[in-house]
């Protein structure tokens, strides 16, 4: 199946009362383990890549040209978008540009007014190509890529004026951060997410920071129309136990151990682990 974009998807997780997981790729072992796992359990999905993964894979190119060579070569049969995650106004348009049929322009940094001419821009040069585009209000706390944030929560008035520029989908922060949610954390904010709701309508809303997130504030945020939830810390994580688990077990010097293709071998593993985890909390099993 060709990559789709991500309008199909949302519209289905909406009406269904799911949301679809996107997980962040940074190497092939990372996109084979996220496509295995969306086939076996017949679920859609979205590969997101931040600048940062692009940088470290070289470029836009041979992201698109690995994922579509990838999706064909493994028989993939389930709806797959591939995502910019958190661009920049030029990354968004560089991500087009390759094939990417999904782009996060996240302009939550600049002044309202220039979020929104910028988002309006890249809305219409994405739906030219049959793209669809995310957008950002209230900074979603942690690190993104370098850049710390201070977790706001979105303003529904700013969140329906960001809606109004014809975007797809709408990050909100709602108490949400990326990375580990530190002790102290207050939860995610269900009053701004109602509130957010109300003012947006059918718009499709999406949570960053998916990453040890409980279940049931999970299904909460899901009931209360999030349909997109992105995850990228968690399968790091899971990918580094296991290969550590690999090495202190001292496997990697035993016979042909030190194969990067047996090294990595437990990694892949821990990251499909994971990702069956989030689908079946998502709700996105069987759906594609
Ligand atoms: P986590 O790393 O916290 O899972 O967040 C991922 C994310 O939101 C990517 O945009």
């Amino acid at each position: 199946m060709p990559l789709v974009n991500a309008k199909e998807m949302m519209i289905k997780a909406m009406e269904g009362h799911y949301a679809v997981g996107a997980f962040n790729i940074n190497n092939l072992e990372w996109t084979k383990a996220i496509l295995e796992v969306a086939e076996e359990l017949h679920s859609p999905v979205m590969l997101g890549v931040s600048e940062g993964a692009k940088k470290y894979m070289t470029g836009f190119n041979t992201v698109t040209q690995m994922v579509k060579a990838m999706v064909e070569d493994m028989g993939i049969t389930v709806p797959v978008a591939l995502h910019l995650d958190h661009g920049t106004y030029e990354g968004a348009q560089q991500a087009l540009r390759a094939g990417f049929t999904s782009v996060m322009f996240d302009g939550s940094h600049y002044p309202l007014e220039e979020n929104l001419a910028k988002t309006r821009d890249i809305v219409a040069k994405a739906h030219f190509l049959g793209a669809t585009v995310e957008a950002e209000v209230g900074t979603i706390g942690g690190e993104e890529d370098g850049v710390i944030g201070r977790g706001e929560v979105a303003d529904p008035e700013e969140c329906f004026t960001l809606k109004e520029t014809g975007i797809d989908m709408l990050a909100a922060g709602i108490g949400n951060i990326h990375g580990k949610y530190p002790a102290n954390w207050q939860g995610l904010d269900f009053d701004a997410l109602k509130k957010i709701k109300e003012r947006v309508g059918d718009m499709p809303l999406v949570l960053h920071g998916g990453t040890g997130i409980p279940e049931d504030q999970i299904k909460k945020a899901i009931s209360l129309g999030v349909c997109k939830i992105n995850v990228n810390t968690e399968c790091q994580l899971y990918f580094q136990e296991a290969i550590r688990k690999y090495i202190e077990a001292g496997k990697d010097r035993e016979g042909k151990g030190f194969d990067p293709r047996k090294l990595l071998a437990p990694g892949v593993e821990g990251i499909k682990e994971i990702v069956r985890i989030k689908m079946q909390m998502f709700g996105s099993v069987n759906k594609a």
